[in-house]
């Protein structure tokens, strides 16, 4: 890992104030387009602990209980994802090592829930203590609702920083599928451990537009929150290849006292025509065994109906050719979900047209 650069951090205030805006303009274009990544302070998102620990709750019952909410037929976008479900796509076939759950924060469109079932499916909850009272929903809600309000608000200062209008990625982000992850990453015995070939998440970008990171925490092998057992396990994120560094750099994900991570996914570069790149990341796990981690991730969507592809100043030859064929944001989901094993391939069959069968029993 290589010393971390200057990554920039945005105050999401300085964006209201006359006087501050063209640095945080300036800070939002170097740290989108060099790094892919920024800190951001003014966020207004609460603390994640009681989260955290009503997470932990949930863990820790019996698997055939959390099979419950184990929702393959929603392509995992809602309750309990069971570990070793997820695979990066560069990752060979090697699942990573978490579990998570998935809710939408934001409401949803009856239409385009007929549209899109899966990506837009009502949210489940669990039963028993850990939603006792229905305060896991209630405050999964809000963190995820307040993750969101600070990714709009960054989306904003980022169309400015490229100087489009200020609505540009908010408009498409309207209605989008937009989803609160929680994750637990899994202990690791010995020899996983010790071979330190074990990524509690492969390297990968992320398909959305924008991800929001709030910031994660350690668990020792008792179950007690701690710090980090060495200085190579969690976040890494990967720069922007440049001439001085042509694999780009690794820097570690944790952000100031106080911010939050935002980084670029699939959809914002490709509607830049990579004038903002997406963020390769790494989860590292710890070369310690029993450890295990918390985190969360709020992924802001475009709306299903989106085109992929370079908006109108970003094209050119290159640009063209690098992000062709245009295709539409809900089928593009479908086929990443897909890729990274939580849709079946199948699912391709939804694609083209359903009614072939009518004209087969007419003909007959
Ligand atoms: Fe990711």
């Amino acid at each position: 890992m290589s010393a971390s650069p200057e990554i920039p951090t945005v105050n999401l205030d300085d964006l209201r104030d006359p006087q501050k805006k063209a640095g945080a303009l300036e800070a939002i274009a170097k740290g989108f387009g060099v790094y892919g990544l920024v800190y951001v302070k003014g966020h207004g998102v609460g603390t994640m602990n009681d989260l955290y620990d009503r997470f932990v709750s949930f863990c820790s019952r019996p698997t055939a209980e959390k099979e419950r909410y184990n929702r393959s037929d929603l392509f995992y976008q809602r309750g309990w994802t069971p570990p070793n479900t997820e695979k990066a796509v560069v990752a060979g076939g090697q699942p990573d090592f978490k579990e998570c759950w998935f809710a939408a924060p934001t409401p949803l469109s009856r239409e385009l829930q007929i549209q899109f079932p899966e990506v837009y499916a009502d949210n489940v909850w669990p039963d028993g203590d850990v939603n006792a009272d229905g305060v896991f929903a209630r405050v999964y809600e809000e963190r995820g609702k307040q993750l969101h309000e600070a990714g709009l608000r960054l989306l904003r200062g980022a169309a400015e920083a490229l100087g489009l209008p200020e609505a540009t990625f908010v408009d498409v982000a309207e209605g989008g599928p937009h989803v609160f992850r929680l994750l637990r990453y899994l202990p690791l015995d010995a020899e996983q451990a010790r071979e330190k070939k074990v990524l509690w998440g492969e390297e990968h970008t992320d398909f959305n537009l924008l991800t929001l990171l709030p910031g994660g925490r350690f668990h020792d092998p008792s179950g007690a929150v701690a710090k980090a057992p060495d200085a190579e396990s969690g976040l890494y994120l990967r720069t922007r290849p440049s001439a001085e560094h042509p694999n780009g750099q690794l820097v570690r994900g944790t952000a100031p006292e106080g911010c939050i991570v935002a980084q670029v996914g699939q959809m914002l570069e490709m509607l830049t025509g990579g004038t903002f790149l997406a963020t390769p990341h790494v989860i590292t796990a710890p070369g310690v065994p029993g450890w295990s981690r918390m985190s969360a991730a709020h992924f802001v969507h475009v709306h299903g109906h989106t085109v992929l592809f370079p908006m109108p100043p970003f094209r050119n030859e290159e640009t063209l050719r690098a992000y062709s064929p245009p295709v539409l944001a809900g089928t593009y989901a479908l086929k990443t979900l897909v890729d990274i094993g939580l849709a079946p391939v199948e699912a391709l069959g939804q694609l083209g047209y359903r009614h072939y069968d009518r004209l087969a029993s007419t003909r007959r």
